[in-house]
């Protein structure tokens, strides 16, 4: 592909937002547009009202505006086929395909994968009926993991103390709980450990790492209360040092993009390994098959190299030569989301004050769940703002990524006040 270039990002978050402040910085790239993106994002892109799973409507406005490449943030679109689209109508994108999304979209596939090729993950089996899966998860013991099969918008989850819970967490799956994804049910070993999020790109056949990460998933402070969307993520995670990268792509992920190129279906795109780490042995937990959000926030802080390059070289079968550099800085991102989150939350409120967390050193505030109405800049989500700081160090990171959070006026709104204790307290 030629510069100049005319690019298509789908999504609308904090992670998109991010991406499309990447891309912006391209040398390649002549116009960014962005489906349906937010206000933020309107800074570096032109925004298009088209929602993500809009795919006819997608592929008109690729056509008219002779899109050459598009870069999709979000998981449904991918595991729904949006990649298929665009490459049939021979417009380039970032994948995976369908096929290859069935990382993220299937987790009985994955468990299956894992096993077949020898990937350390935890033991588990597949159920389609309630009273086996019940028998399996005793044999397990407690905590024991439950899962839906299919997507859950990162929900799907139980990991019940009780036999009591176990029960019932079974019986809510199989009764619909989780919609259409619980039809088919993962039972698995509770794995003991510290957890990492770890991205690479993958053209089908080479695999370039990038780097590690750490997201902290329950909504208070201590790791406490429901899981979330993430409430905070940080970069370089000390978890996963050099020893534990290196076995997670001899161990994990080679084996994995190898074994789906072997079965036909090829993986091109970005790889997120979720982990589970103890003594330096990585565990996969789980694929997704795209950035994480908020990680995407602190390693497109990090990345010193060309996105878009680096993109069009995994659509393109060109990775082996490819090289990407990374500040050796660390990055650091708060998320502020609306009270109530990720139960119900009010939208609609006013954010003021952005402008002045920006003044605090190495800091940029990605919106994630933002609108404009009637010119203000309002709440639209329940995760909205992603507070992001660089600095030497993971300490002083978080010490401006909370100085910029206090300039930010939202009464509606809060945050954890210890993204980053882990690395920290080491
Ligand atoms: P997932 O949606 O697969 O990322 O799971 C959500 C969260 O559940 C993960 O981030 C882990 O904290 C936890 N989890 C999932 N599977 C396991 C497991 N086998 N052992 C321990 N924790 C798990
Ligand atoms: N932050 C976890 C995820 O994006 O799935």
């Amino acid at each position: 592909m030629e510069p100049p270039l005319n690019v298509l990002l789908i999504g609308s978050g904090g992670r998109e937002h991010a991406l499309a402040w990447a891309l912006s910085a391209s040398p390649l790239l002549t116009k960014l547009y962005c489906a349906p993106g937010n206000p933020g994002i309107a800074a570096v892109a032109e925004c298009v009202p088209i929602s993500a799973m809009d795919f006819d409507g997608l592929l008109d406005f690729a056509r008219g505006k002779a899109i050459d490449f598009v870069v999709v943030g979000p998981e449904q679109p991918l595991v729904a086929g949006l990649w298929d689209r665009f490459e049939a109508a021979s417009i380039k994108a970032l994948g995976p395909s369908m096929a290859g999304a069935v990382l993220e979209g299937s987790k009985g596939f994955v468990k299956d994968l894992c096993a077949g090729n020898g990937i350390p993950t935890a033991a588990y089996r597949r159920f389609r009926e309630p009273g086996p899966a019940k028998d399996f998860a005793r044999t397990l013991g407690l905590p024991v993991v439950i899962k839906a099969d299919g997507l859950a918008a990162g929900k799907g989850v139980i990991i019940p103390e009780t036999e009591a819970d176990m029960v019932k967490a079974v019986d809510f799956m199989f009764e619909g709980g989780f919609g259409a994804s619980g039809a088919e049910v993962v039972v698995e070993e509770f794995m003991d450990g510290e957890e990492a999020s770890f991205f690479v790109l993958s053209d089908g056949e080479n695999v370039l790492p990038l780097v590690g990460a750490q997201d902290h998933k329950r909504v208070f402070d201590g790791d406490k209360g429901p899981n979330t969307g993430g409430m905070g993520a940080y970069s370089p995670a000390p978890v996963f040092d050099d020893v534990v990268a290196q076995r997670t792509m001899d161990r994990i992920i080679r084996p994995t993009v190898a074994a789906m190129a072997a079965r036909g279906t090829p993986y091109m795109g970005v790889l997120f390994a979720g982990l589970m780490i103890k003594d330096g042995e990585p565990k996969l937990i789980e694929y997704n098959c795209r950035f994480g959000d908020p990680e995407c926030q602190v390693l497109m802080t990090r990345l010193k190299s060309d996105l878009l390059t680096a993109l069009i070289a995994a659509r393109d079968g060109q990775l082996a030569h490819l090289d990407l550099r990374w500040s050796d800085d660390a990055a650091l991102t708060v998320v502020m989301a609306a009270n109530g989150y990720p139960g119900d939350y009010a939208k609609g409120s006013a954010i003021r004050g952005i402008d002045a967390a920006e003044t605090v050193e190495g800091v940029k505030v990605f919106h994630a769940g933002t609108a404009l109405k009637d010119g203000r800049l309002v709440s639209n989500g329940g995760r909205v703002l992603n507070v992001t700081a660089s600095a030497p160090s993971i300490a002083e990171a978080q010490r401006r990524a909370y100085e910029a959070v206090d300039k930010i006026d939202w009464p509606e709104g809060f945050c954890r006040r210890d993204i980053g204790w882990r690395a920290i307290d080491r």
